[in-house]
């Protein structure tokens, strides 16, 4: 179905209202791939009229569909492994040291843009590991959230292709995984437990969080976004972090340094002031 350049900016400035992803304008034919089966089952004649659909559609379930369609859900086992050693030997010795000696048991991690979930369960692992070993008493949990339904739906499942868990370490792969003997794993429950999975569009103003999180994982997220969605996002992220907190990013983004929220650790490391 041909998608006219008319049509391309209605769907292009609707996808950035509400979800803040950025399409330029070679992304024409990306929306087209994305879109087409979804206006083949709807049996629209045009991208004007699923368009219409869609802003019409007071259920809100259309436009959550087109978020599903048009966010790339690309993510794996520890992705950016950098940071899981940078977590295990700093922040969390860190983290739960000043826990302990203010009196308090909880560790929270909020997994922001977690895809199909392998990022928060790589969390999951390595908090297991650290619990057990290191940190008596402090109990964490990850919340988890996006706002593609079919990549939270395979999340919750937690089951994945061989060759999708083949970066798990050999050592995690046999504590924390299950082999289902059909050429697909299992995280084992007690992962699963640590994680709890929502839909969220980072787009709202406010988030429904009661308490502060000690870590944000935000990665390979805003590089979808435009410098200003970026700006705005990290600034209300500051909000949900505590001070001394910290906030990861993806390799391959940036953060206004200028804003003074944040202080720079390492690259895509960044310590809320
Ligand atoms: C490329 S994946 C990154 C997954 C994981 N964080 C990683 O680094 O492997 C980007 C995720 O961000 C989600 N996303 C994009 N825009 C979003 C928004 N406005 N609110 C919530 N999630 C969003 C997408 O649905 C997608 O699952």
């Amino acid at each position: 179905m041909n998608l006219s350049t008319r049509e391309f900016h209605l769907i292009k400035n609707l996808v950035y209202d509400k979800f803040g992803i950025h399409l330029g304008e070679h992304k024409k034919s990306l929306v087209v791939q994305r879109l087409q089966k979804e206006l083949w089952n709807g049996g629209f004649s045009s991208f004007k009229e699923y368009y219409d659909y869609v802003t019409q559609d007071s259920s809100g379930q259309a436009l959550r569909i087109l978020g599903d369609l048009i966010s790339t859900n690309h993510t794996y086992f520890f992705r950016e492994e950098a940071h899981f050693e940078f977590l295990k030997s700093t922040v969390l010795p860190q983290l739960t040291a000043s826990l302990q000696d203010r009196g308090e048991k909880e560790l929270r991690i909020w997994c922001a843009g977690c895809s199909s979930g392998e990022e928060p369960y790589s969390l999951a692992m390595i908090l297991s590991d650290y619990d057990v070993e290191c940190s008596p008493g402090i109990e964490s949990y990850i919340l988890a959230t996006d706002i593609a339904a079919t990549a939270l739906r395979k999340a919750v499942a937690g089951v994945y292709a061989k060759d999708q868990v083949s970066r798990v370490p050999l050592l995690y792969r046999m504590r924390y995984l299950e082999n289902l003997y059909d050429g697909q794993w299992m995280v084992k429950e007690k992962i699963r437990k640590k994680v709890l999975f929502r839909r969220l569009n980072l787009m709202r103003r406010e988030y429904p969080f009661k308490k502060c999180f000690q870590i944000i994982f935000c990665r390979n997220v805003m590089i979808y976004f435009d410098e200003s969605t970026r700006n705005q996002m990290t600034a209300r992220f500051s909000r949900y972090l505590e001070p001394g907190g910290y906030l990861f990013i993806g390799h391959s983004e940036t953060l206004d340094r200028s804003s003074g929220l944040y202080q720079f650790i390492q690259p895509a490391v960044y310590q809320r002031e």
